[in-house]
């Protein structure tokens, strides 16, 4: 079955299916659990049937989305077109293993890998079971694919050195480092060592941390981010265009991504109870040792920009922040500078831009003029 086609209601429930009703209230009980409750969460809350079915049915979908634009992302750099063996170490798998979206990817033939091998960790057995029946529900025919699931505690600093032994080529956390912060007895340090023993000698490594599109946790990721620049060496690869201490978090702002998602047809009827259906909120790094960038993929340009904010239209102008040479600057276009057709209005928040030239207003602020040549390069 192609993950694409998202029928995860049939794998949750394969007899009966649920009413629109009992939908609901799974999955505005397991949502209610990551806002409004979150600091009663207990971390086995997956042994919960109840909470886990909300989990499979809504967050299990949207992570798999989630996983699909960052690996899409990842994969467009030309460093992997020759790469037909891939190996995934996946901390905190969940029921929602990272290999999911590379069958997607693979299926679009966007990747060619002839052999993967997987390996998640996660504390919840329930979760495993599931990770496993979707692995194999999803696996792309005639694929070479090696997998284990270790049910472990992963703020226990010993099992990561019987995991060394694999490998991997990438590194996930998948809305599982905030889990383990929150409630284990987990220190950045612990953090920043654990992802050293791995990514030492081998200038390969990818690090994916994701993390939900909150001001708490954007921030903390941000402020990881910098401290893996400064004590690991590593070095973005996206959404950041270089290594320079975080922008948002210089201004005292934070950070996150909204992008498209077309929710599968069983939960569209959630849009009416306030649940993003149509958009995916999120943080995320990806981190390299051998200083690939996601700019790179881009047609050459003067100067690269990323925006992060939505366009803010105001009288006489229009506006958006953008992640520009370490620094967050408010570049704005005049109305009356507009042209037919003009591509600054359909500068995404998350885009990857390109100007030729800019009137500075001052340190923090720049116009950009009529005669600009603006070119969008990337929408994620
Ligand atoms: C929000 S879920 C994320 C699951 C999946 N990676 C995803 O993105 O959908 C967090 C997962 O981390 C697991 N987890 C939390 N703390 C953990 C720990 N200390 N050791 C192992 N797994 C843990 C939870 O059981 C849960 O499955």
């Amino acid at each position: 079955m192609k993950v694409e086609e998202y029928s995860l209601l049939d794998v949750v429930f394969p007899e009966k299916k649920p009413t629109k009703g009992q939908i609901k209230r799974l999955i505005l009980d397991i949502s209610d659990l990551f806002t409004k409750k979150s600091e009663f969460r207990r971390n086995d809350y997956l042994a919960n049937e109840d909470f886990l079915k909300g989990y499979l049915l809504y967050f299990v979908p949207l992570t798999i989305a989630k996983q699909y634009s960052i690996f899409k992302e990842l994969f467009r750099h030309p460093k992997f077109k020759n790469i037909r063996e891939l190996k995934v170490l996946d901390i905190g798998c969940g029921p929602s293993p990272a290999i999911l979206p590379i069958f997607r990817l693979l299926n679009e033939n966007i990747i060619d890998f002839e052999f993967i091998r997987y390996l998640g960790v996660e504390s919840q057995q329930k979760a495993i079971n599931y990770a496993e029946k979707f692995l194999l529900f999803f696996k792309k025919q005639g694929l070479n694919v090696k997998y284990d699931f270790f049910r472990a505690n992963a703020a226990d600093l010993e099992i990561y050195k019987n995991l060394k032994k694999i490998k991997p080529d990438i590194m996930v956390f998948s809305n599982s480092l905030g889990e383990i912060f929150d409630k284990e007895n987990f220190t950045f340090e612990d953090f920043v060592k654990i992802v050293k023993n791995f990514s030492h000698k081998n200038d390969n490594f990818t690090l994916i941390v994701i993390e939900p599109g909150t001001k708490k946790s954007s921030m903390r990721l941000h402020r990881l981010r910098d401290e893996l620049i400064k004590e690991a060496e590593f070095y973005p690869y996206s959404p950041c265009l270089d290594n320079l201490p975080c922008s948002a978090l210089k201004a005292n702002n934070w950070c996150y991504e909204e992008r498209k998602w077309k929710a599968p047809e069983y939960l569209r009827f959630l849009s009416s109870m306030g649940l993003q259906i149509k958009y995916m909120k999120f943080s995320y790094i990806i981190l390299r040792k051998d200083r690939i960038n996601i700019k790179e993929t881009f047609e050459p340009s003067e100067e690269i920009i990323k925006n992060t904010s939505h366009l803010l239209n105001e009288k006489g102008k229009s506006r958006l922040w953008a992640c520009w040479k370490g620094r967050l600057i408010d570049m704005e276009k005049l109305k009356r500078d507009f042209s037919e057709d003009d591509l600054w209005l359909n500068i995404r928040k998350g885009s990857y831009f390109s100007i030729d030239r800019f009137i500075p207003i001052n340190d923090k602020k720049v116009r950009i003029s009529k005669d600009c040549k603006i070119k969008i390069l990337y929408e994620p």
